[in-house]
């Protein structure tokens, strides 16, 4: 396949998904917590600005920055280097005053679109991570509000012709994709993060679950957060097949 692809350059994750993501695509990126969601996400980000030439935008809504860093560091990714290069923008903590939102009745979620919209515009930015959209949502009133917000969204990322993923947080123990069951339908494509219980240990599990105009990798594979980050290999599916 000639078809350009936007690599996330995370070990063996390319494979499954048929030489990379689709560009100007919006993806979503669902797990419960610890799964390796924001690890995964800002390996991403890194190998494009890194590898690629492509400039990322990492938005966390809740974690500080000096925090993100010192977490990234851990995984040898050193997110400082490259946000000093103008290779990489991160924002933490709040946007567009989210925490003022965050407590405020009828608080305005597009107001926080336009202003990603603006960053991505201004820095010409190719990968944008929303860690997480959960925060997003929550600010909705109701589901059809929600599921025009995330439109809006997910349609001015690719009118910018920007390749995003959407961090998606859900409970333990279930195979839900998102906390409100609309965000999966709004994306184009939607990889799944579970951590499988096997007695006393949790197995760790990555599938592609839609890649809308692509084939892709369909079974459960198996995954691990190394002192280099996620790697996923490819070739070993979590059950035998019966
Ligand atoms: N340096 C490291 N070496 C090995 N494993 C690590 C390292 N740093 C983090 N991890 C593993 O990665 C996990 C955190 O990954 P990450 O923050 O990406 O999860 P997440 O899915 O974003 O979680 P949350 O939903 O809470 O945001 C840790 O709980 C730990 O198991
Ligand atoms: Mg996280």
């Amino acid at each position: 396949m000639n078809e350009k692809r936007v690599k996330t350059g995370v070990i063996g994750l390319d494979k499954l998904l048929n030489g990379g993501l689709l560009p100007g695509r919006s993806i979503l990126l669902s797990g419960p917590c610890g799964s390796g969601k924001s690890i995964l996400a800002v390996q991403f980000l890194y190998n494009g600005a890194t590898k690629f030439k492509e400039k990322g935008l990492y938005i966390n809504l809740e974690e500080e920055k000096h925090r993100i860093f010192g977490n990234m560091q851990t995984l040898g990714l050193n997110l400082e280097r490259l946000e000093k290069k103008n290779d990489l923008m991160i924002i933490g903590g709040q946007i567009a005053g989210i925490d003022d939102y965050m407590y405020k009745v009828g608080a305005d979620v597009n107001h926080i679109i336009e202003e990603i919209e603006e960053l991505v515009k201004q820095n010409k930015v190719k990968r944008v991570v929303i860690d997480s959209i959960n925060l997003l949502t929550m600010l909705c009133k109701d589901n059809i509000e929600k599921r025009k917000v995330l439109t809006r969204l997910t349609h001015r990322l690719n009118n910018l012709d920007c390749t995003s993923i959407l961090i998606s947080e859900v409970k333990e123990n279930t195979t839900n994709l998102s906390r409100f069951g609309i965000e999966e339908f709004v994306v184009d494509g939607v990889i799944g993060l579970y951590l499988l219980r096997n007695g006393d240990r949790f197995i760790p599990g990555i599938v592609v679950r839609k890649m809308r105009g692509s084939d892709h990798d369909k079974s459960i594979r198996l995954y691990k957060i190394t002192k280099r980050g996620i790697e996923v290999y490819p070739n070993e599916t979590l059950f035998t097949e019966i």
